[in-house]
């Protein structure tokens, strides 16, 4: 029997967080055993935001070193940069022709970044290229956080779309979410998520950060007037992210976290979860530390000559359903 392809991008913008890492990077890694896996990093949805050119270089290489640290195996899953293989932006132009505007203006992402950084078209646009991006290996399962929500939903309507309009082509892609862990909360405003682009560097652990730095980052996290630690969602929403965390990291389930830390404070509670995210990113810190740059930069040319000529041939059957081929 074939194995499933499975897709997923990660946008190398630097500011890599523990919510992209309990919220995807994790599931990437295990996904690996079962599934044909294509993992890529997606630098050209970055730069729909204004970059410092040579900043963004280094964060690029950074990215896909702490992708490998991580656990993606670039022996066992294709891994690569997106602007490395063109057959994604083909593609992304020719799925833009059946998108309606009306569709895209409804993208909470697209306004939520348009209001901080200013509107441009490729930040209007970037949910068309994700769809490519999926698409273009006919991946059938695509693991992400619950924010990238709204951007499946249409890619499942251009699939449709598109098979409607052209002949069944595409495989119908289901989100893998995961329960715990896909919308992971700022450390200072736990009713927001954690993210990259937030001013505030303390509403973040880094997964570069080091123990001295994720203590104090814990330390910090605001949490409520009580005492109690507890997991409500509602009305403790900064306990309970920090309660959340640390059964990732450890996988100790909420109920013997709350038995354990209930009644003893909000600080010791803090220090224990500390040393849970120092532990648990220890592996990947001195596996980081272990990567040559030059071989990985090697890495990643290889990779995208093997996904060029994949997509190739998947990209032809697309020219042929649309009336570009020959
Ligand atoms: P991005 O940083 O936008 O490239 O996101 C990379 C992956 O991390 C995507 O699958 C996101 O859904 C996921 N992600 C980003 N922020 C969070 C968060 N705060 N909690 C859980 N997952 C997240
Ligand atoms: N938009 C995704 C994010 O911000 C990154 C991304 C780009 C992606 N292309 C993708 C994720 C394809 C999954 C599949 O997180």
């Amino acid at each position: 029997m074939t194995r499933k392809t499975v897709f997923s991008g990660l946008q190398p913008s630097g500011n890599l967080h523990i919510g992209n890492y309990l919220g995807a990077l994790r599931n990437w890694v295990k996904l690996q055993e079962e599934y044909d896996c294509i993992y890529c990093v997606v630098d050209l949805h970055a730069i729909t935001v204004p970059l410092d050119p040579v900043e963004f270089n280094t964060d690029r290489l950074e990215a896909a070193k702490v992708l490998i640290a991580a656990g993606v195996d670039p022996e066992r899953s294709l891994f690569y940069y997106q602007s490395q293989v063109p057959q994604h932006t083909e593609l992304a132009w020719i799925l833009g022709t059946i998108t309606s505007t009306g569709q895209l203006n409804r993208m909470t992402q697209f306004k939520d970044k348009a209001d901080r950084a200013g509107s441009n078209l490729g930040l209007y646009s970037y949910p068309v290229l994700m769809a490519a991006d999926i698409l273009l290996f006919r991946a059938d399962a695509v693991p992400v956080g619950e924010d990238q929500k709204q951007h499946l939903e249409l890619t499942r309507d251009l699939v449709e779309r598109f098979n409607h309009r052209f002949g069944d082509e595409f495989p119908m892609p289901e989100p893998i979410i995961p329960d715990k862990g896909a919308r992971v909360m700022s450390l200072q405003d736990p009713t927001a998520k954690m993210s990259k682009f937030e001013p505030d560097e303390s509403s973040r652990i880094l997964i570069l950060d080091d123990p001295d730095t994720i203590r104090q980052r814990l330390k910090g996290a605001v949490t409520d007037s009580e005492t109690e630690v507890r997991y409500d969602r509602a009305e403790k929403p900064g306990v309970s992210n920090l309660i959340e965390i640390m059964s990732l990291f450890t996988g100790a389930s909420v109920e013997s976290i709350e038995a354990e830390f209930g009644g003893g404070g909000y600080g010791n509670f803090k220090e224990a979860v500390a040393e849970a995210v120092i532990a648990g990113l220890a592996p990947l810190r001195s596996n980081y530390k272990e990567l040559d740059d030059a071989e990985v930069a090697r890495l990643m040319q290889r990779g995208a000559l093997d996904a060029r000529t994949r997509a190739e041939g998947f990209q032809q059957a697309v020219r042929k359903r649309v009336g570009l081929a020959g």
